[in-house]
């Protein structure tokens, strides 16, 4: 697996959150992240995976929040190109470390039940389903509430 340069995103990093945000399939309103990164009264953590070899390109990033005491995975998203390489852990990973470090002893995330791709990824990882919500989204889309205990351990392939 090619590891990546994870850290927190900076304001700095706007340009190309957004651009990554642009290639998922249900991106954020770009007035969202703007105000998380340069406001600066967010509780919100971006945090970005960055290429090894290239300084400062942005290859995914994931959004942590926080919801009834525990961590709320709020975002994950990796650019088409470089996904199934292992960055979508990556970020979990690093989240789910943050939400530990942070106290709490759960992470806790909504997704999409028609989103498969996440879901393989969260149920490799672990992650339980605990709930179902239909029509959750805006669309009528169905989403399935997940949740993993903390300290979150992956094994390396
Ligand atoms: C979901 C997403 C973040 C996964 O990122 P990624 O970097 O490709 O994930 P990884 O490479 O770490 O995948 C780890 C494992 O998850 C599973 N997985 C990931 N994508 C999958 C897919 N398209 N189909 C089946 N399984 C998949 C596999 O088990 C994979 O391991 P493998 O590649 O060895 O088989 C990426 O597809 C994405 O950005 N999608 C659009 C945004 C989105 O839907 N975000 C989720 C919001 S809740």
């Amino acid at each position: 697996m090619i590891l990546a340069d994870i850290r927190f995103c900076a304001k700095e990093d706007l340009g190309q959150i957004l651009e990554v945000d642009r290639t998922s399939l249900y991106p954020w309103p770009e007035r969202t992240i703007s105000r998380d990164l340069l406001g600066g009264g967010a509780r919100l953590s971006y945090i970005g995976a960055f290429a090894p070899a290239v300084k400062d390109k942005l290859l995914g990033y994931a959004v942590l929040g926080d919801e009834k005491r525990n961590g709320l995975l709020m975002n994950l998203v990796v650019v088409p190109e470089h996904r199934r390489r292992g960055f979508g852990t990556q970020l979990v990973a690093a989240a789910a470390e943050c939400a530990n470090d942070m106290g709490f002893s759960m992470l806790v995330l909504r997704v999409r039940a028609s989103n498969f791709a996440a879901r393989a990824l969260y149920g490799s990882l672990g992650f339980r389903t605990d709930a179902t919500r239909e029509s959750f989204y805006s669309d009528g889309d169905v989403a399935q509430y997940m949740s993993v205990r903390l300290p979150l351990f992956i094994n390396e392939k």
